[in-house]
């Protein structure tokens, strides 16, 4: 490697997050408006080539170790099994790992598991049909199921599953949804809402806390503090009655960690972000498009890290939502 990504606080990014596509087959309500945003154009997309190119700098040249594929939804990527068959015949090679909603995932599971996918993480956030057309505003539920079925029978393991609950919602359901995950061998974990909906309808008394989904979860079941390390994972994990099940919960707002974050992004249209919540993006499409070398990328990655922020800053009176939603992120 020719040095690592790190920012001025310290703080060394190994684990690569991508995001493949800002579109989805979704619609949940606290992403994105029924009527989907202004996806990006093909040509601003980074073909299949351009993605494996970039993550083959990032772990060659500048020490990532893990890379996440993310969205909008990836599952509706076309190439994505190549992406990954590509990323996983990389030397070293990073662990694979991928965030979806687990529609088609039940089709797709062995495929992506032949072509060297390490692991998943699937969205849902209510069993409860009626509900979930509410949340996603399509009536998917058993194809979520399905995915998550399909996905652990492919041997993705952990299957971890994340839920957001949403005051008056489904914040009644955290209980049923660990009895779930329990009884299914996956690894749940609870999500604070944070202020990246498209619709900018984020606000701090609507979002169910950490300490609130924690005292939910607690007139249920007896929670044990995890022994393992958590290290720079956004999960706080829990033992459920004695264990080895465990619950988590991702307190990004209430709880933050980015002191420990070893995050770097790339949207699906080729810019570096910092930050989940980063006002500034690095244009690494563009660099790459007029024929800088891989040196040339290595160098505007690291100098993109470099500026990164201290934290999200949901708490400062001048925060500012940054402008592109989570689907064009990519989590
Ligand atoms: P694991 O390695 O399996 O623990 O993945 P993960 O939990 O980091 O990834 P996942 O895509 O499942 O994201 C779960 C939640 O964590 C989502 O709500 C993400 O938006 C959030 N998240 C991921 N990375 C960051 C981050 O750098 N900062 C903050 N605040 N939230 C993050
Ligand atoms: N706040 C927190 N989590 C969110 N997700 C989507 N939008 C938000 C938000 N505003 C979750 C999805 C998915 C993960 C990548 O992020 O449900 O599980
Ligand atoms: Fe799609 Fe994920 Fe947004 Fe839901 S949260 S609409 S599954 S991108």
């Amino acid at each position: 490697t020719d040095g690592v990504l790190v920012d001025r606080y310290g703080r060394i990014a190994r684990d690569l997050r991508v995001s493949l596509t800002d579109k989805c087959n979704l619609r949940c309500t606290y992403c994105m408006p029924a009527e989907g945003l202004p996806w990006l154009a093909g040509p601003e997309l980074l073909t299949d080539d351009e993605v494996v190119r970039l993550i083959r700098v990032a772990v060659q040249r500048l020490g990532v170790t893990e890379v996440r594929f993310t969205g909008g939804e990836p599952l509706i990527r076309p190439g994505l099994t190549g992406i990954v068959a590509a990323v996983a015949a990389l030397d070293p090679r990073p662990t694979i790992s991928l965030t979806t909603n687990g529609i088609g995932l039940d089709r797709l599971a062995p495929a992506l598991r032949a072509a060297g996918l390490d692991r998943v993480n699937v969205s849902l956030d209510t069993l409860d049909p009626d509900r979930f057309v509410r949340l996603t505003r399509r009536p998917r539920l058993d194809a979520v199921l399905a995915g998550l079925a399909g996905a652990a029978a492919a041997g993705l393991s952990p299957v971890k599953v994340n839920s957001v609950l949403m005051r008056g919602i489904n914040d009644d359901e955290a209980p049923a949804l660990v009895r779930f995950a329990v009884a299914h061998g996956y690894e749940l974990r609870f999500i604070e809402q944070m202020p990246l909906d498209a619709q900018h309808g984020w606000n701090r008394t609507d979002m169910v806390t950490a300490d609130e989904i924690l005292a939910s979860l607690r007139r249920a079941f007896d929670l044990r503090a995890d022994p393992a390390e958590r290290g720079s994972a956004p999960a706080e994990t829990w033992l459920v009655d004695g264990g080895p099940a465990r619950v988590g919960v991702i307190g990004s707002v209430t709880r933050p960690f980015c002191g420990d974050c070893d995050r770097t992004r790339l949207t699906a249209d080729g810019q570096v972000r910092a930050c989940l919540f980063a006002t500034e993006e690095s244009d690494l499409r563009g660099a790459l498009r007029t024929g800088v070398d891989d040196d040339g990328l290595a160098e505007r990655w690291r100098s993109a890290m470099w500026g990164k922020r201290a934290g999200h800053g949901i708490d400062d009176p001048t925060f500012l939502q940054p402008t592109r939603p989570m689907s064009a992120i990519g989590g």
